[in-house]
């Protein structure tokens, strides 16, 4: 990257700039005490990994891969758990088949776990029956009970997040290598909730032929589809606590730049995309590829200087912007930000989030409820999301080439609608996010065969 090479970028030059959202850590000694330890641990994952990513990301801005990128909005310590690790894979992987089969290309997985731990908030504070407190910034920061004590800000808990995404990546690994067969196979699917769709007739079929699929080609080969292609999963999270950030920022042997060896995929959220702040300036000079979030806020110049900085080169697969619009506001806003970034000539990849700008609060009545408003999402808002930013893609000309979401393998009951129809008041039942409401397994698989069907 320019900066890095020209000698002015380093891990820390982002520290002379305007920062956003990092947590008022109490003890400065506390924190130079964890980066420390967790700069001189193993990294989580290696440059060769990170630039196979890239080389993936790259095809799929050509329209010859798909990116599904997906996880928990925020992951916690918590869920660092064999069941619920699996539960993630399962539903990522099951969904990369759906869509592997209706896009007829080879998918992407890349989860938004490992590392998902710090969460960029909207407001500072919270408050509840007339206590206010620091809000909760993700495990890596401080704990969600509302308690001061648990609302303090601890940098004890960045070793512990770092653990923990190690521990999560080792059992991915594992999985991957071994013991994953059965999960290919939609006999093996929990597709109990079919039934409840009108579509249940041709659900089964694109099921069936998944199943078919896969059985011809195990029987032409003589051995199981996960030893004929090994099924790769990479990690992501947002790039937000720079201090941890550059902890993990390192050279690597017999390569040139800067690398974040810490996930493959950091992304630059919406509230920190300032041209000239610490942010931007941080991942201008490491080499992994970056997703950048796009709101309604961004502008179209804005967007094309954010492109220009990150990615003076114009190198492919180096940037995914992922636009998380609203589903009433995407026709408006998208087609001038497409067409603002298709005259540069870039080569980046187009991604839609049809989470973030869909959310909204509601107060549930419902039996387990508390009477305190919380965050959902509507099947039918993600999904008309999802389906105009295809419509718009291919209008412009351009490739809408991988999907973002928050979901989960468990059966949450965090957004509203699907096959099984959940309403308001069947929120607090199963409710267990801590920041953003996520589509559940059967909501999860749903959306990927509507959008295979839509491919
Ligand atoms: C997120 O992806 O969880 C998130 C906070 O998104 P955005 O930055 O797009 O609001
Ligand atoms: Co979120």
């Amino acid at each position: 990257m320019t900066n890095a090479a020209s000698g002015e970028w380093t891990p820390a030059s982002w520290r002379s700039k305007r920062v956003r959202q990092q947590p008022p850590w109490p003890e400065p000694q506390a924190l130079a005490g964890a980066l420390a330890q967790i700069a001189a641990f193993p990294p989580l994952v290696t440059s060769g990994e990170i630039s196979a990513l890239r080389e993936q990301l790259a095809e799929a801005a050509r329209g010859q891969r798909f990116l599904l990128h997906g996880g928990d909005c925020a992951e916690s310590f918590d869920g660092c758990r064999p069941g619920s690790i699996t539960n993630q894979l399962k539903i990522l992987l099951q969904m990369s088949l759906v869509l592997t089969h209706g896009s007829r290309k080879r998918v992407i997985r890349v989860g938004r776990f490992a590392g998902q731990y710090a969460k960029p908030r909207t407001d500072e504070t919270e408050t509840q029956n007339g206590v206010t407190l620091p809000s909760y910034r993700g495990d890596n920061v401080n704990r969600p009970e509302f308690s001061s004590e648990a609302r303090r800000p601890d940098p004890a808990l960045l070793v512990r997040g770092y653990e923990r995404s190690a521990l999560t990546l080792n059992f991915v690994r594992a999985l991957v290598d071994g013991g994953f067969a059965d999960l290919h196979h939609p006999e093996q699917w929990n597709l109990s909730w079919v039934a409840h769709s009108p579509l249940a007739v041709e659900y089964k079929r694109m099921v069936d032929a998944i199943g078919q699929g896969l059985q011809f080609m195990e029987t032409l080969a003589g051995v199981r589809v996960h030893q004929m292609q090994r099924v790769d999963f990479y990690t992501s999270h947002e790039c937000l606590l720079l201090d941890l950030e550059a902890a993990q920022t390192r050279q690597v042997p017999r390569k040139s730049g800067w690398w974040n060896l810490s996930t493959h995929f950091p992304w630059l959220g919406a509230r920190t995309s300032h041209l000239e702040e610490a942010h931007v300036e941080y991942l201008c000079g490491i080499e992994n590829p970056i997703g950048i979030k796009v709101s309604p806020a961004t502008t179209p110049d804005d967007l094309v200087a954010l492109c220009k900085r990150l990615d003076p080169d114009s190198v492919p697969g180096r940037l995914t912007l992922i636009h998380r619009m609203g589903a009433h506001r995407i026709a408006q806003q998208l087609p001038p930000l497409i067409d603002a970034v298709a005259r540069t000539g870039r080569p980046v990849l187009w991604v839609c989030d049809p989470m973030h700008g869909n959310t909204e609060t509601v107060t549930p009545t419902g039996g387990n409820s508390s009477g305190r408003p919380i965050k959902t999402r509507k099947f039918a808002h993600i999904l008309a999301e999802l389906e105009q930013a295809f419509e718009i893609h291919a209008a412009k000309g351009t490739v809408l080439g991988g999907v973002h979401f928050e979901l989960t393998g468990d059966n949450v009951t965090e957004c509203t609608g699907g096959a099984r129809g959940l309403s308001d008041d069947d929120l607090a039942g199963a409710y267990h996010s801590a920041v953003d409401p996520r589509l559940n397994y059967e909501q999860a698989l749903e959306m990927a065969l509507l959008v295979a069907r839509r491919m």
